[in-house]
């Protein structure tokens, strides 16, 4: 039986529904790897989760990276501070938790290689047309993608300039080649109407060196601009363009210049686009309301999506506000801000079914996803979900085992390039709060699946 908006909201009745639903999926999950790889990465996490000094020295070591622009050399360091932790008896404690004890030397060459391993099953591939062949194997096997070059606040004219001219490349690459793809119904057509092949996702942090948080709208003109080329090579060549968001004081910026090009009228109806929500932002209801304003304003061929996260820059937001003396901008209970997550998912697919956004739910957390799909179904509508690549293959292969609709975000790029990328889902995983955590320490799935 159908629900409408109010009674889906009732929410017990939802319950039952949001228990199979991620029992199911855990029955689809490909069993977890036992490779010597996984082995490794277990390790670094192990020594993180039990050393909250480490997660803050790998939290400042973003900061180093200007200063090293060899792969090698910064997985080495990476892997260096991560191997000190062997030092601390708790991380002694952690490492016979994953391997049993190792000397010290040999402690870092693991972790270092780990930290490599781990950013190749993060990143997947050195630039678009490396990245082709995963890329084409993934929409084989049903899923979508969005690619994202990575990088990201960008110190120079000349950096942010060639990381636009890099993603007008990865959309006219990634057009030309998914021309030749098989035909995936599912994939390219929705209730409201035809979905693009090639989706591209962007960082305006990287597309402007003067996006600093004390003035952030002077860096939006720069941005404007070649912002406004990659909307027009995406309207040219048909692909969908998303806009990243990325740190809270830069979010205000980002969300103005987005909406205000998609108003312009060469942008009016094309490219399909799509802008992100956060849910562990305390205000992240009245921006949903604004955004939700803006497509009643502006009603657009190809209807806005939006992507709703957790938010990835929980560490970044605490540490800055705690050093301001400022509230935190961002929920610090793990529940209420499941709760918000669960909140906005529903608005969002009810606003999906008046036709004027499309959702997409981002997440790793089961419970999360179970409910979005769980909602999705009462309300009889199709939802996309979204996966990290590395972090959430097998939640996908268990998503598309159920014949869900997903699509996964490949970055694209090198190390260097990718450590910040890396950075924050070490903390992610990590972090006492995080969902993939409980779920490898063995947490039971009735609690897993517990409502917030
Ligand atoms: C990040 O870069 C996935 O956009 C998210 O952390």
């Amino acid at each position: 039986m159908l629900m409408n908006a109010a009674d889906a909201e009732a929410g017990p009745d939802l319950e039952p529904r949001i228990a199979t639903i991620g029992r199911e999926l855990v029955a689809k999950m490909p069993t977890a790897r036992r490779t010597p790889r996984a082995a490794v990465e277990r390790r670094v996490m192990g020594a993180m989760v039990a050393d909250p000094e480490l997660r803050a020295a790998v939290f400042r070591f973003v900061d180093v990276r200007p200063a090293c622009d060899d792969p090698r050399e910064l997985a080495r360091h990476l892997g260096e501070l991560l191997a000190e932790a062997d030092d601390s008896p708790l991380a002694r404690r952690g490492a016979a938790l994953a391997d049993g004890p190792l000397t010290r030397r040999a402690t870092a060459k693991a972790a270092a290689l780990g930290v490599e391993q781990m950013a190749q099953r993060f990143i997947i591939g050195a630039d678009a047309r490396d990245a082709l062949p995963a890329i084409e194997q993934l929409w084989r096997a049903g899923a979508a993608t969005t690619v994202d070059l990575l990088g990201e606040a960008t110190v120079t004219e000349e950096e942010a300039e060639s990381y636009a001219r890099r993603c007008e490349e990865t959309l006219l690459t990634l057009h030309e080649a998914s021309r030749a793809w098989p035909s995936r119904e599912r994939l390219e057509r929705d209730a409201l109407g035809p979905l693009p092949r090639v989706n591209l996702s962007v960082k305006v942090s990287a597309l402007t060196p003067l996006l600093r948080p004390a003035a952030p709208e002077r860096g939006i003109a720069g941005a404007r601009a070649r912002l406004r080329r990659l909307l027009a090579v995406a309207r040219d060549t048909g692909a969908h363009l998303h806009v990243d968001m990325e740190s809270f004081d830069t979010r205000e910026a980002i969300a103005e210049l987005t909406l205000a090009l998609l108003s312009e009228p060469e942008f009016a109806d094309r490219p399909s686009a799509g802008i992100v929500l956060q849910a562990y932002l305390t205000e992240s209801p009245r921006h949903l309301d604004r955004l939700l304003a803006w497509t009643r304003e502006h009603p657009r061929a190809q209807p806005l999506t939006i992507r709703l996260v957790k938010g990835a820059y929980w560490d970044h937001e605490t540490v800055e506000a705690l050093q301001h003396g400022w509230t935190p901008p961002v929920f610090q209970d793990r529940r209420a801000c499941d709760r918000n997550y669960e909140a906005l998912t529903r608005r969002l697919i009810d606003a999906q079914a008046d036709g004027r956004v499309r959702a997409a739910i981002a997440s790793h957390n089961l419970r999360s996803i179970a409910h979005a799909a769980a909602y999705a179904d009462a309300r009889g509508l199709d939802v996309e979900l979204q996966v990290l690549r590395g972090l959430g293959d097998e939640t996908q292969a268990a998503l598309l085992a159920a014949g869900r609709r997903v699509r996964a975000y490949c970055p694209i790029g090198d190390l260097v390039a990718g450590m910040a990328y890396l950075v924050r889902r070490l903390l992610e995983n990590t972090s006492n709060d995080s969902f993939l955590r409980a779920q490898a320490e063995g947490v039971d799935l009735t609690t897993l699946l517990e409502q917030p």
